[in-house]
């Protein structure tokens, strides 16, 4: 009866032991190799908006709806039919969509395609003059003080929220892509939202390839970055449908088809 203490006292350290692991969320490396694409990532819920004083509230909703609805409330700007929040999913906060949660900390830094340290600003105009196809917004102007106090607001560190986990894209293994295959991908699963000829049907449905697509500069304009997105997120109403090579041969069918130059005089971007 002596071992009964014993083991008490074991279970309850080992008790203790899981429940710091858990709290500081140790995971063992052979869970993620097992299930490589478990959800690390959490829900971000973005600081309180009725906290805000009553100007910056006004600044930052401003930015929400210019990050939503870019062709419409940024008309002068944007070239494209795309909103940011087309490749940000909802609203920049969903996880490898390329979320904006954390841009405000992970800037200024070094761009190997501008060869120099950009700003969040730059950044942004880099955006709008690849993935939106347009003109860059004015320096200190309305559009660009609320699309970077919404992008702030939402990168602000939450006192009660661990960090948020799903920056960037889905990390996916190249794959060999068949663009004849992907034909068949994109008519069965995508042209029902995007077209037959990827011109979009009208917002929310952006257009995937030509005149009012993004140009050949954009950061979607990449088979591999185009098959994470759309492996993590497409097709929107059934997603996870797709198998990784599914993704690429979509990707790389797109990518056949003609869209827009980026234009060199923004090269600086
Ligand atoms: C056609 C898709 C698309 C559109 C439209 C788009 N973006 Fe992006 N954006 C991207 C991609 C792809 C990246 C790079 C993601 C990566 O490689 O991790 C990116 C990166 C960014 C980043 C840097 C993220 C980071 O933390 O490194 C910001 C900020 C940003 N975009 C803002 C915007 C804003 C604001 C708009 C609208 C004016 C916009 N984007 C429109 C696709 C798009
Ligand atoms: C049920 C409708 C629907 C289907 C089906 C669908 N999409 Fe989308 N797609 C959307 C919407 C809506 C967006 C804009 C983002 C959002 O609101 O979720 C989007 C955004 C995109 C974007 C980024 C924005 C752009 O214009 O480049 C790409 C790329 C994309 N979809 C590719 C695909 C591919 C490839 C398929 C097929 C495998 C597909 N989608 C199927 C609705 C759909």
């Amino acid at each position: 009866m002596r071992s009964l203490p014993a083991a008490i006292a074991a279970c309850t350290v080992a008790l203790y032991v899981s429940a710091i692991a858990v709290g500081l969320r140790v995971r063992p490396a052979a869970f993620y190799s097992i299930y490589p694409e478990a959800p690390r990532a959490r829900t971000w819920h973005p600081a309180p908006l009725s906290g805000l004083p009553a100007e910056r509230l006004a600044t930052v909703q401003y930015g929400k709806l210019l990050f939503e609805e870019t062709p419409l409330y940024a008309s002068g700007y944007t070239g494209s039919r795309i909103s940011c929040g087309s490749c940000h999913l909802q609203g920049g906060t969903a996880p490898f969509t390329a979320p904006v949660i954390g841009s405000a900390q992970a800037y200024p830094k070094f761009s190997a395609r501008a060869g120099r340290r950009v700003s969040l600003e730059d950044r942004v105009q880099e955006c709008m003059t690849r993935s939106e196809n347009g003109r860059p917004l004015p320096h200190d102007g309305p559009e660009m003080r609320a699309l970077l106090a919404y992008i702030r607001w939402l990168s602000e560190p939450h006192p009660t929220q661990a960090a948020f986990a799903g920056r960037g894209l889905e990390p996916l293994r190249a794959l060999r892509p068949d663009p004849d295959h992907g034909a068949a991908v994109y008519a069965a699963q995508c042209a029902g939202c995007h077209g037959a000829n990827g011109e979009g049907t009208g917002p929310p449905f952006p257009p995937l390839w030509g005149p009012q697509a993004f140009n050949d500069g954009a950061g979607m304009n990449t088979v591999e970055k185009m098959a994470a997105f759309v492996h993590a997120a497409m097709p929107q109403n059934r997603k996870g449908i797709l198998s990784a090579q599914d993704a690429f041969d979509v990707a790389a069918f797109v990518h056949q088809r003609p869209r827009p130059s980026f234009d060199h005089a923004y090269d600086r971007f």
